[in-house]
């Protein structure tokens, strides 16, 4: 092992600064797209991701779940997903798999891009213009708790109960089981976090794609469950996300110095609160617990609001939720905070309404 890094990986020259002792994985802050520009070309084992992709806008835009519209992160364009499947395609080392959740919308979008069409390769999968096969939609099927049925969501036009994993080969990999099926079922994941993959569907991908020890990278980890999954495999991972309030609590101590794990501090035994209308606090006709919160957290002082506050009232009303639930993730959460205070903070996590 290089003792210039953890993994073992020609990580770019700012992955390399840790004194960290080796160990079986590593969180990264970052963009995915320099996550893997930083990574040197055939290091990797397999690539299991979830990217924020643009038709997420829709369900936005149409603010379907409270979820959907709250607890949101910024989308990559359609546009970069080239980009995304060629540098995924550097870095796998040969005879490797590479999974990606999805929606049917940006699966279209991502054939469409790589020129996946009707003609089959010999042994029947369908070549990609960068470079992988692409062989089929897996699909995840959203069940009851009990796992008995399958349990609809939103839309319409027969209701929403499945997401896609795209699944592509670099080279030639046999997968470790050939009698699992490509409908993978499983409940939702229930914990807090945007679009959180169940752990069993994930657990199913990388027992398929990998052997102990090699290496699994998320770029886009959000909670981290390709990490927690990796290592309960025990296989090395790779994780990065810009934000890792939601990062499952395990995997808070691999996560940067000074990174805002929020959901690792979070109160477990605290109920979720939100917070007041905004104008009472600044105008101090909240209530003494209140207002003692919004001292705490920077939002007044000397019984007159921060700039902090000011610029949370400026913003639209439609707005305003959102990036309030952000300033409460994003701030390091303090020991011996007031209890409105650390209730306010698991309502921002939570995704809950009054
Ligand atoms: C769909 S969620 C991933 C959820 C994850 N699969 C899970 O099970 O928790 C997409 C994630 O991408 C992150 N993200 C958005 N843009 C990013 C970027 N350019 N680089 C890295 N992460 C990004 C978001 O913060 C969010 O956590």
């Amino acid at each position: 092992m290089s003792e210039s890094n953890l993994l073992d990986l020609p990580f770019g020259a700012r992955h390399q600064a840790s004194s960290r002792p080796a160990d079986a994985g590593r969180v990264l802050v970052s963009d995915a797209f320099e996550l893997l520009r930083g990574l040197a070309p055939e290091s990797v084992d397999l690539v299991v991701t979830d990217p924020p992709y643009e038709s997420l806008q829709i369900h936005r835009a149409r603010g379907t779940t409270t979820r959907l519209t709250t607890n949101w992160f910024a989308t990559v364009p359609d546009a970069r997903l080239p980009e995304l499947l060629r540098e995924v395609y550097r870095v796998l080392r040969p005879d490797r798999h590479f999974y990606l959740f999805c929606d049917e919308v940006t699966a279209d979008v991502i054939k469409q891009q790589q020129g996946v069409g009707a003609a089959r390769l010999p042994n029947g999968a369908r070549r990609c213009s960068c470079g992988f096969s692409y062989w089929k939609e897996v699909i995840w099927a959203k069940t009851t708790l009990d796992g008995a049925k399958i349990r609809g969501g939103t839309g319409y036009h027969y209701r929403a109960a499945s997401e896609r994993i795209l699944f592509f080969e670099k080279g030639k990999r046999v997968l470790n089981d050939l009698g699992i099926p490509d409908v993978l079922m499983s409940p939702r994941a229930g914990v807090p976090g945007p679009a959180v993959k169940p752990g069993a569907v994930v657990r199913t991908l990388i027992a398929q794609s990998t052997a102990e020890g090699e290496l699994v990278v998320d770029p886009f980890c959000g909670s981290g469950v390709v990490g927690v999954e990796a290592r309960g495999l025990s296989r090395r991972f790779l994780l990065g996300d810009l934000d890792l309030a939601y990062l499952d609590p395990s995997l808070a101590a691999l996560a940067p110095a000074g990174a805002v794990v929020a959901r690792a501090a979070a109160p477990s035994d605290s109920e979720a609160r939100q917070p007041p209308e905004l104008e009472l606090l600044a105008t101090i006709s909240a209530s003494e617990e209140e207002l003692e919160a919004a001292r705490a957290c920077g939002w007044i002082e000397d019984d007159a609001p921060t700039s902090a506050l000011e610029k949370l009232m400026a913003l639209r009303p439609k707005e305003r939720e959102a990036a309030l639930r952000r300033a409460l993730r994003a701030d390091a959460i303090r020991p011996s905070e007031p209890e409105t205070l650390r209730a306010w903070r698991a309502w921002a996590l939570s995704g809950r309404r009054r």
